[in-house]
């Protein structure tokens, strides 16, 4: 933890612990500086930390005072600082059952991967479907098969110029799903035994990518917050021949952090010094909370090193299994490795995507669909204040769909998952989220569900279930 972060965290444990109580003004700066023996600008990125985190409250010209019902906020978890370097990845025996538990549609699905069915457009995309496909010419059904409808790459490119991204619809190839992006973007720059920078905690499906390609990973930790640390990604891009990295800049699954855009362009100077590419993950790329689209780090890329790498399974169909990549230097051979390997995804679905980006009012959806998780995510933050034991931590992330929580240590979440899925409560566990099957005391949980009084009863069973350990 940074000086400014312990700081933050002695004056949140004094609002939850009730000795600040709402409504009180907190120490003024001077004051705080003083009798913590710390700098002004200390006390300040602590104090901007602290109203992020929706604790404290400015208010002009009198200080910062302890926000009602702050006491009922969870603190953030802490960074793990070990970077592990693992040689044979074998997660998916786990990973597999995991997920096989999520298949049951009867379950509370905090361990889902996508968000509620009800949240997107389904009959509208329906009616673009039927629509597209009256209208498309007969040579087209096969003439687009390879990198893709040429009407969706030039929408995509089009919503890249919105996050400052110039591109040419000729650099993106469209794939079957982000997961194929990622797949067909390693393979283009790895081999067999290379070693490869991911983060820690990881998307799980990165590690069976990797545990595929017989890869193997450096697991650089990543703040919960800030993103991924890259004193660390420096120390190991010197000392080891790093062949490329998978991070997500942006909501990264599961911490749900992200960059900031000078921290974004320091990852871009570092990786081009050392020439290594980035498969930048950004399927959460839409999912931001407010009015200020996210720029990737594909923005900063001068020399072609990012593949980058989308999806509308989170944000807009999801099982219409339609994404892409923005390859670089590297779009050639990835083009070339998608017609080596599934030629091209289904036209139908590109040509339903295409229309309603055009005339289905996807801005107007999107507005929506962030209001309601982002409504979501208050929900299950303030019932997981109410009902987790004490000493619970979590992210509040500024978009997307997954809360991280670290539990009490001895929670064991591979045992809180079996019991939680008796009782019809499905989470996804820590260890599925690590190459080495860490964070055992820590669980996702979702909130892109609408929220219900089921949803309510399950948080209180988990609290129960929590507080058995
Ligand atoms: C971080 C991350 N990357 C990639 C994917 C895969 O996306 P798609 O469903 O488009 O293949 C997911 C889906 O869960 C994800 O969470």
């Amino acid at each position: 933890m940074k000086r400014y972060e312990r700081f933050a965290d002695e004056i949140s444990e004094l609002i939850r612990s009730g000795v600040l109580a709402p409504g009180e003004r907190v120490p003024s700066v001077r004051q705080a500086s003083r009798h913590y023996g710390i700098s002004p600008s200390t006390v300040f990125q602590a104090y901007y930390l602290l109203e992020n985190q929706g604790l404290i409250v400015a208010r002009p010209r009198s200080g910062y005072f302890v926000r009602e019902q702050a006491q009922r906020l969870l603190n953030e978890p802490e960074m793990n600082p070990c970077v592990q370097e693992t040689a044979d990845i074998a997660v998916s025996e786990l990973v597999f059952s995991v997920l096989g538990s999520l298949q049951d549609s009867d379950t509370v699905p905090f361990g889902s991967a996508f968000p509620g069915p009800e949240l997107f457009p389904l009959p509208r995309l329906a009616r673009s479907m039927t629509k597209g496909l009256r209208a498309l010419p007969a040579d087209a059904i096969i003439a687009d098969m390879t990198a893709g409808d040429p009407d969706l790459r030039r929408q995509i490119a089009l919503r890249y110029r919105l996050t400052g991204v110039h591109l040419t619809p000729q650099e993106l190839v469209i794939t079957n799903g982000a997961m194929e992006a990622l797949n067909l973007g390693f393979q283009c720059v790895t081999s067999p035994g290379d070693l490869v920078a991911i983060e820690s905690p990881a998307f799980y499906a990165s590690l069976q990518v990797l545990e595929r390609l017989k890869l193997r990973a450096v697991e650089i930790p990543v703040h919960p917050r800030e993103g991924i640390d890259l004193e660390a990604l420096a120390e190991s891009l010197a000392r080891h021949p790093i062949k490329a990295c998978w991070f997500m800049s942006h909501l990264q699954n599961p911490l749900g952090a992200s960059l900031s855009d000078a921290k974004k362009q320091a990852l871009y100077a570092l990786l081009k010094q050392h020439q290594v590419p980035l498969i930048e993950d950004d399927v959460y790329a839409e999912l931001y909370f407010g009015t200020t689209p996210p720029t990737p780090v594909k923005h900063y890329d001068d020399e072609g090193l990012v593949i980058h790498c989308g999806s509308f399974s989170k944000c807009l169909a999801p099982g219409y299994r339609v994404g892409w990549v923005a390859g670089g230097r590297y779009a050639e051979s990835i083009s070339r490795l998608k017609l080596m390997t599934t030629i091209s995804p289904s036209v139908p679905a590109q040509v339903a995507i295409a229309d309603y980006l055009q005339h289905g009012g996807y801005d107007r959806h999107l507005r929506r669909l962030r209001y309601a998780l982002e409504t979501q995510q208050g929900h299950m933050l303030d019932a997981a204040a109410r009902y987790f034991p004490a000493g619970t931590r979590a992210t509040r992330p500024s978009g997307g769909y997954f809360l991280w929580f670290e539990f009490p240590r001895q929670v064991d979440s591979l045992r809180l998952f079996h019991m939680a899925r008796e009782q019809g409560i499905s989470i996804a566990p820590g260890p599925i989220f690590s190459a080495t099957q860490g964070y055992r005391h820590c669980a996702r949980l979702s909130y892109g569900h609408p929220w219900t009084p089921r949803s309510e009863e399950a948080m209180a069973l988990l609290g129960r279930l929590l507080a058995s350990f």
